[in-house]
């Protein structure tokens, strides 16, 4: 997130000496996006950033797609999806294609190593579970509803609450995640009419600095798989930072949802931006007041992208076979849209309860092998049904 921000000690000018009480030159890194002209923060280190110990075997990583004989809308039922792993490791890719990957991950031990993405922005959606997000930046507390961004590079530790089940979605890019420019004024200040202030960001609030000699494992997303560095200290070693580029937190609670008199596309709950992709929150709102307007969406072509909505909270059994925990996959070259009934039933509501979160990709997505595991395989034909009687009409159903 565009905001200044300082923790820890740093001298007074960029690039000078700066030194240790005992007198020991510390390390400066300047930890920059695109080239220099990017958002940067500058690192001051005990050690080089770059001493390593041991490399050890990078260790392949291969997304291996799931390619099913008919191209069809898809439902991917995750509620049961069972726990396991660290909040890396267990990480089970969904979809992806070369902008974006989504993964999901239900961890249910902490790591016990150290982890830097150095391939990707990540972007962390915790529907479940509560925990520290330690940083080389210093910590962030987390809980239900926060998306973490964390730009790539950063070296990180996720330590869920041991009593606090997890349930994460995680979405990776190349690329870098960000707040949509049409939210940000020219001197880097949400407007007022964003669906959200810089009061909302939470920022590391201290710095957690350790200098401690040992043997540390660290493991750095690269070349399509993990390469572990045995490191002989510890790499929280950063005694002060300042600048732009640092990990942050948003909950979806402080999202401020629109809504107006007719229906409002989904552009108005556009929360981030990556390469090629979008992603929306769409969160519990009053609906459309006409009283002649149809409250729920109308059926749409995906012209132009892939439809991923991920369903947090609320009410969804009007949608036949939806669930906490769903994933829909609206495929571009088909239109979809609310099932048989809904529309009339719809006139009339005055507010949904609903949270989703959508990944609209602006190029094809690719299921993952393990996603095949949890396609419900009906989904398709849900709109040869009517609504089941008395239900609500899912109005996340984008
Ligand atoms: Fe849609």
């Amino acid at each position: 997130m565009p905001m200044y921000h300082q923790l820890g000690d740093v001298p007074a000018k960029r690039h000078i000496a700066f030194r240790s009480p005992g007198g020991e030159l510390y390390t400066e890194e300047v930890f920059g996006q695109e080239g220099f002209d990017g958002a940067e923060s500058i690192l001051y280190h005990i050690h080089s950033p770059c001493r390593i110990a041991e490399a050890l075997p990078h260790e392949p990583l291969e997304l291996v797609e799931w390619l099913p004989d008919e191209h069809a809308h898809r439902h991917f039922a995750l509620k049961d999806f069972p726990e396991g792993g660290d909040p890396v490791q267990g990480r089970q890719p969904m979809l992806f294609n070369d902008d974006v990957v989504m993964w999901y991950a239900r961890p249910d031990r902490a790591m016990d190593c150290y982890y830097r993405n150095g391939e990707g922005d990540e972007l962390i959606f915790i529907h479940e579970g509560s925990g520290i997000l330690r940083t080389m930046f210093g910590p962030l507390a987390y809980g239900p509803g926060d998306y973490l961004v964390i730009p790539r590079g950063t070296i990180y530790q996720l330590v869920p609450d041991s009593d606090a089940p997890q349930r994460h979605l995680v979405i990776e890019t190349p690329g870098h995640i960000r707040v949509p420019k049409d939210y940000i004024n020219g001197m880097g200040q949400l407007l007022e009419h964003a669906p959200f202030y810089h009061r909302d960001i939470r920022r590391p609030g201290e710095l957690e600095t350790i200098d401690e000699r040992g043997d540390f494992l660290l493991r750095v997303k690269v070349r399509r798989g993990f390469q572990p560095y045995r490191l002989d200290y510890h790499p929280f070693d950063v005694v002060g930072w300042d600048g732009y580029c640092y990990p942050w937190a948003f909950n979806i609670d402080d999202f401020e949802p629109k809504a107006g008199r007719l229906h409002q596309p989904p552009p108005s709950h556009l929360n981030f931006r990556g390469p090629n992709f979008v992603v929306c929150s769409f969160m519990p709102r009053m609906l459309d007041w006409d009283e002649r307007a149809i409250p729920i969406p109308y059926h749409h072509s995906n012209l132009d992208s892939d439809e991923v909505l991920y369903y947090v909270n609320g009410d969804f059994s009007s949608r036949r076979g939806i669930d906490y925990a769903s994933v829909t996959l609206h495929p571009t070259g088909l239109p979809h849209g609310p099932q048989p009934g809904l529309a009339e039933k719809s006139i009339g509501m005055k507010s949904t309860s609903e949270a989703a979160v959508m990944v609209d990709t602006f190029r094809p997505l690719r299921i993952a092998r393990p996603a095949e595991r949890w396609d419900d395989g009906e989904y398709r034909y849900s709109w040869m049904h009517e609504a089941r009687p008395g239900a609500e009409p899912a109005t996340a159903a984008r």
